[in-house]
């Protein structure tokens, strides 16, 4: 990595074109399609939002709406046909490849439906490799990785290799493992999909609650209601469009999920 990467990528000093808010994502325009065969297939078309800091957003919408192609738009995975992504005042589509891979390192926090723990690492290697990969110092990391798994219950399985973890216990190593590096949001993409419901609520809460303490926006893609009703917000991807459809602090009549702490501070979008 460069100092320039470095800097470019540090939020506290961000370069370049400035979003016109301070909201941490705004996203103006987008489009994305894909080529199938001969025939060009328009998966976002013209989508807007704006997502403040420290916020939790859930994200529905029938398999193959473009969900998941939405998140790896956020995250810098892939790029779009049109528009642009601010994310704390920087625009993506002025990223080089290094900047993007800069930019993931230390802005997101990627988790999937899939732990993908490498399956030779213990439970605490596996934590720190976000780190590891972003070149900290390796005390710091340790003791980040271990707090961070003392947080979500599983002090007693740094040395664990995968294979001796449950299903439940490998998707909250997933969990500490995105926000090994601090970073500024979330992207959580079906993260209990594969679970059965009790684990998929107890890794669900630990996300929203880890997210709260350290303020961290958090975009969730779920089909699971009892999840997305957790969310501060919630929107829906329908006919390549994002529809709002729910602020919970606008709307206080709004049921919570008896799960969830009755401490969420007021935002607004
Ligand atoms: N790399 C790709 N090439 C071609 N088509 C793709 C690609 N990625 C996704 N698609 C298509 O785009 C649509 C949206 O996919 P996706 O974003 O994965 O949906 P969701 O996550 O909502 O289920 C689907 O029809 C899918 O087949
Ligand atoms: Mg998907």
């Amino acid at each position: 990595m460069s100092n320039e990467d470095e800097k470019t990528c540090n939020p506290d000093r961000p370069e370049g074109p400035k979003a016109p808010t301070n909201a941490l994502i705004e996203v103006h325009g987008l489009c994305k399609s894909y080529l199938s065969g001969t025939e060009r297939i328009e998966i976002l078309k013209d989508v807007d939002l704006t997502i403040p800091r420290a916020v939790s957003l859930a994200l529905l919408g029938q398999s193959g709406s473009g969900k998941s192609t939405f998140l790896n738009l956020l995250g810098g995975l892939d790029r779009p046909d049109s528009g642009d992504i601010f994310c704390a005042g920087e625009n993506l589509n002025q990223h080089s490849e290094a900047r993007l891979t800069v930019y993931r390192q230390k802005f997101v926090g990627f988790i999937f439906q899939h732990h993908y723990m490498l399956k030779d690492l213990t439970a605490l290697e596996n934590v720190m490799l976000p780190a590891r990969i972003a070149g900290k110092s390796r005390g710091k990391s340790e003791k980040r990785a271990t707090e961070l798994l003392h947080a979500v219950g599983l002090g007693d399985r740094k040395k664990h290799l995968p294979h001796m973890l449950s299903g439940g216990e490998r998707q909250r190593i997933a969990v500490v493992r995105a926000l090994m590096n601090e970073p500024q949001f979330v992207l959580a993409d079906e993260p209990t999909g594969s679970l059965d419901k009790e684990n998929a609520l107890i890794v669900a809460m630990l996300l929203f609650s880890l997210c709260r303490d350290f303020g961290t926006t958090m975009i969730l893609v779920t089909h699971d209601p009892s999840l997305s009703a957790m969310a501060d917000l919630q929107y829906s991807l329908e006919n390549m469009r994002l529809l709002f459809k729910q602020d919970r602090c606008r709307e206080p009549s709004t049921t919570k999920s008896e799960t969830e702490s009755s401490e969420s501070p007021t935002r607004e979008p």
